[in-house]
Protein backbone atom coordinates (compact mmCIF):
# COMPACT_ATOMS: atom_id res chain seq x y z
CA UNK A 1 0.00 0.00 0.00
CA UNK A 2 1.27 3.49 -0.78
CA UNK A 3 0.07 7.08 0.41
CA UNK A 4 -1.89 7.31 -2.34
CA UNK A 5 -4.22 4.52 -1.23
CA UNK A 6 -7.97 5.40 -1.00
CA UNK A 7 -8.79 4.37 2.94
CA UNK A 8 -12.90 4.25 3.27
CA UNK A 9 -14.94 2.71 5.99
CA UNK A 10 -17.90 1.03 5.00
CA UNK A 11 -21.63 0.88 6.78
CA UNK A 12 -23.83 -1.87 5.83
CA UNK A 13 -26.77 -3.31 7.23
CA UNK A 14 -27.67 -6.47 5.70
CA UNK A 15 -25.96 -9.19 3.53
CA UNK A 16 -23.05 -7.08 2.20
CA UNK A 17 -22.94 -8.40 -1.37
CA UNK A 18 -22.09 -4.46 -2.27
CA UNK A 19 -19.43 -4.67 0.02
CA UNK A 20 -18.10 -8.23 -1.72
CA UNK A 21 -18.01 -6.24 -4.91
CA UNK A 22 -15.61 -3.71 -3.62
CA UNK A 23 -13.41 -6.30 -2.01
CA UNK A 24 -13.14 -8.17 -5.36
CA UNK A 25 -12.38 -5.39 -7.18
CA UNK A 26 -9.72 -4.60 -4.15
CA UNK A 27 -8.02 -7.97 -4.87
CA UNK A 28 -8.32 -8.26 -8.65
CA UNK A 29 -5.87 -5.49 -8.04
CA UNK A 30 -8.79 -2.61 -9.98
CA UNK A 31 -9.06 -0.77 -7.41
CA UNK A 32 -6.22 1.00 -5.59
CA UNK A 33 -8.48 1.09 -2.24
CA UNK A 34 -8.08 -0.33 1.43
CA UNK A 35 -11.34 -1.08 3.57
CA UNK A 36 -10.53 0.45 7.02
CA UNK A 37 -13.42 -1.32 8.90
CA UNK A 38 -16.52 -2.07 8.47
CA UNK A 39 -19.80 -0.85 10.82
CA UNK A 40 -22.93 -2.03 10.76
CA UNK A 41 -25.90 -1.68 13.14
CA UNK A 42 -26.93 -4.95 13.03
CA UNK A 43 -24.77 -7.66 14.67
CA UNK A 44 -25.80 -10.68 12.58
CA UNK A 45 -25.05 -8.52 9.06
CA UNK A 46 -23.52 -10.60 5.99
CA UNK A 47 -21.43 -7.78 5.62
CA UNK A 48 -19.35 -8.38 9.44
CA UNK A 49 -19.24 -11.47 9.00
CA UNK A 50 -17.79 -10.82 5.45
CA UNK A 51 -15.76 -8.11 7.04
CA UNK A 52 -14.07 -11.03 9.66
CA UNK A 53 -13.38 -13.31 7.25
CA UNK A 54 -11.50 -10.99 5.08
CA UNK A 55 -9.60 -9.88 8.63
CA UNK A 56 -11.12 -6.18 8.26
CA UNK A 57 -11.70 -4.48 11.51
CA UNK A 58 -15.74 -5.47 11.95
CA UNK A 59 -17.81 -2.79 14.34
CA UNK A 60 -21.20 -3.19 15.53
CA UNK A 61 -22.59 -0.09 16.74
CA UNK A 62 -26.35 -0.10 17.24
CA UNK A 63 -28.16 3.75 18.36
CA UNK A 64 -30.18 0.92 20.92
CA UNK A 65 -27.20 0.42 22.95
CA UNK A 66 -26.82 4.13 23.91
CA UNK A 67 -28.17 7.37 24.55
CA UNK A 68 -28.14 9.72 21.50
CA UNK A 69 -25.08 11.71 22.52
CA UNK A 70 -23.37 8.62 23.49
CA UNK A 71 -24.00 6.96 20.14
CA UNK A 72 -23.01 9.74 18.09
CA UNK A 73 -19.49 10.09 20.25
CA UNK A 74 -19.08 6.41 19.80
CA UNK A 75 -19.62 6.87 15.81
CA UNK A 76 -16.50 9.42 16.12
CA UNK A 77 -14.40 7.48 18.29
CA UNK A 78 -14.44 5.04 15.42
CA UNK A 79 -14.12 7.38 12.67
CA UNK A 80 -11.00 9.12 14.45
CA UNK A 81 -9.24 6.02 15.25
CA UNK A 82 -9.35 5.02 11.71
CA UNK A 83 -9.82 7.96 9.41
CA UNK A 84 -11.19 6.95 6.37
CA UNK A 85 -10.91 9.59 3.44
CA UNK A 86 -14.33 8.38 2.18
CA UNK A 87 -17.60 6.70 4.11
CA UNK A 88 -19.27 4.28 1.60
CA UNK A 89 -22.71 3.11 2.57
CA UNK A 90 -23.26 -0.33 0.98
CA UNK A 91 -27.11 -0.82 2.06
CA UNK A 92 -26.74 0.98 5.44
CA UNK A 93 -30.21 1.45 6.54
CA UNK A 94 -30.05 4.33 9.03
CA UNK A 95 -29.73 7.86 8.66
CA UNK A 96 -25.70 9.34 9.62
CA UNK A 97 -26.00 11.03 12.47
CA UNK A 98 -25.81 15.10 11.39
CA UNK A 99 -22.66 16.02 13.61
CA UNK A 100 -20.99 13.04 11.27
CA UNK A 101 -22.36 14.54 8.14
CA UNK A 102 -21.44 17.72 9.10
CA UNK A 103 -17.16 16.90 9.56
CA UNK A 104 -18.05 14.19 7.03
CA UNK A 105 -19.02 16.74 4.33
CA UNK A 106 -18.97 16.30 0.69
CA UNK A 107 -16.89 12.43 2.33
CA UNK A 108 -20.12 10.02 2.35
CA UNK A 109 -21.56 8.40 -0.53
CA UNK A 110 -24.30 6.37 -0.62
CA UNK A 111 -25.62 3.80 -3.06
CA UNK A 112 -29.33 3.45 -3.96
CA UNK A 113 -31.05 0.51 -6.27
CA UNK A 114 -33.47 2.92 -8.47
CA UNK A 115 -33.13 6.11 -10.78
CA UNK A 116 -32.80 9.42 -8.30
CA UNK A 117 -34.80 11.50 -7.80
CA UNK A 118 -37.64 8.76 -8.09
CA UNK A 119 -38.18 5.94 -5.79
CA UNK A 120 -36.04 7.68 -3.12
CA UNK A 121 -36.45 9.07 0.28
CA UNK A 122 -37.57 7.43 3.70
CA UNK A 123 -38.71 4.18 3.33
CA UNK A 124 -37.20 4.06 0.25
CA UNK A 125 -35.21 1.03 0.93
CA UNK A 126 -34.44 -2.55 -0.64
CA UNK A 127 -37.31 -4.55 -1.77
CA UNK A 128 -39.80 -1.53 -1.17
CA UNK A 129 -37.94 0.79 -3.98
CA UNK A 130 -38.21 -2.85 -6.39
CA UNK A 131 -41.69 -3.01 -5.31
CA UNK A 132 -42.55 0.60 -6.08
CA UNK A 133 -40.43 0.54 -9.00
CA UNK A 134 -42.63 -2.94 -10.22
CA UNK A 135 -45.94 -1.12 -9.89
CA UNK A 136 -45.17 2.04 -11.64
CA UNK A 137 -44.86 -0.38 -14.82
CA UNK A 138 -41.33 1.59 -15.32
CA UNK A 139 -39.19 0.47 -18.26
CA UNK A 140 -35.98 1.55 -16.77
CA UNK A 141 -34.60 1.19 -13.25
CA UNK A 142 -31.05 1.81 -12.33
CA UNK A 143 -28.19 2.49 -9.94
CA UNK A 144 -27.60 5.63 -7.94
CA UNK A 145 -24.61 6.93 -6.07
CA UNK A 146 -24.89 10.17 -4.66
CA UNK A 147 -23.84 12.17 -1.94
CA UNK A 148 -25.02 11.97 1.68
CA UNK A 149 -26.57 14.71 3.91
CA UNK A 150 -28.76 15.10 6.59
CA UNK A 151 -32.00 13.21 4.44
CA UNK A 152 -32.48 10.21 2.85
CA UNK A 153 -31.35 10.12 -0.59
CA UNK A 154 -31.02 14.03 -0.88
CA UNK A 155 -27.66 14.95 -1.51
CA UNK A 156 -25.81 15.49 -4.82
CA UNK A 157 -26.73 12.83 -7.20
CA UNK A 158 -22.86 11.59 -8.41
CA UNK A 159 -23.20 9.20 -11.06
CA UNK A 160 -26.12 7.09 -12.61
CA UNK A 161 -26.83 4.13 -14.77
CA UNK A 162 -30.22 2.21 -16.44
CA UNK A 163 -31.14 -1.01 -17.10
CA UNK A 164 -33.88 -2.16 -19.05
CA UNK A 165 -36.75 -3.71 -17.32
CA UNK A 166 -39.32 -3.86 -19.72
CA UNK A 167 -38.54 -7.83 -19.29
CA UNK A 168 -38.99 -8.08 -16.02
CA UNK A 169 -41.95 -9.44 -14.43
CA UNK A 170 -41.66 -9.58 -10.72
CA UNK A 171 -39.74 -6.89 -8.58
CA UNK A 172 -37.45 -10.08 -7.06
CA UNK A 173 -36.59 -10.14 -11.12
CA UNK A 174 -36.08 -6.47 -11.16
CA UNK A 175 -33.99 -6.47 -7.91
CA UNK A 176 -31.74 -8.89 -9.14
CA UNK A 177 -31.11 -6.64 -12.64
CA UNK A 178 -30.58 -4.12 -10.69
CA UNK A 179 -28.09 -5.51 -7.72
CA UNK A 180 -25.92 -6.87 -10.73
CA UNK A 181 -25.23 -3.59 -11.75
CA UNK A 182 -24.50 -2.32 -8.36
CA UNK A 183 -21.81 -4.94 -8.21
CA UNK A 184 -20.31 -3.12 -11.20
CA UNK A 185 -21.14 0.35 -10.60
CA UNK A 186 -20.05 0.97 -6.86
CA UNK A 187 -16.28 -0.04 -7.65
CA UNK A 188 -16.02 2.00 -10.99
CA UNK A 189 -17.37 4.75 -9.08
CA UNK A 190 -15.21 4.75 -6.54
CA UNK A 191 -12.06 4.29 -9.00
CA UNK A 192 -13.26 6.94 -10.83
CA UNK A 193 -12.88 9.16 -7.11
CA UNK A 194 -9.68 7.50 -6.19
CA UNK A 195 -8.36 8.42 -10.15
CA UNK A 196 -9.90 12.25 -9.46
CA UNK A 197 -12.24 11.72 -12.99
CA UNK A 198 -14.84 12.61 -10.44
CA UNK A 199 -15.21 15.26 -8.07
CA UNK A 200 -16.99 15.35 -4.77
CA UNK A 201 -17.72 18.85 -4.28
C1 LIG B 1 -28.58 -2.69 -2.16
O1 LIG B 1 -29.48 -2.97 -3.19
C2 LIG B 1 -28.50 -1.20 -1.91
O2 LIG B 1 -28.63 -0.42 -3.07
C3 LIG B 1 -29.71 -1.00 -1.04
O3 LIG B 1 -29.68 -2.09 -0.15
C4 LIG B 1 -29.10 -3.21 -0.82
C5 LIG B 1 -27.98 -3.76 0.03
O4 LIG B 1 -27.53 -4.96 -0.50
N1 LIG B 1 -29.65 0.26 -0.36
C6 LIG B 1 -30.74 1.01 -0.15
O5 LIG B 1 -31.85 0.65 -0.45
C7 LIG B 1 -30.48 2.32 0.54
N2 LIG B 1 -31.59 3.20 0.39
P1 LIG B 1 -26.17 -5.61 0.01
O6 LIG B 1 -26.23 -5.65 1.54
O7 LIG B 1 -26.18 -6.97 -0.59
O8 LIG B 1 -25.03 -4.74 -0.48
Amino acid sequence: MNDSTLRIGVFASGRGSNLQAIINSIEAGELICKIEFVLSNNSDSGALEIARRYNIPAIHLSERNFHSDNFESSFFQVLRKYNPDLIILAGYMKLIPQNVVTEYCNRIINIHPALLPNFGGKGMFGMNVHNAVFESKEKYSGVSVHLVNEEYDKGKVLFQEKVDISDCKSPEEIAEKVLKLEHVVYPKVLKMIYEKKMSLL
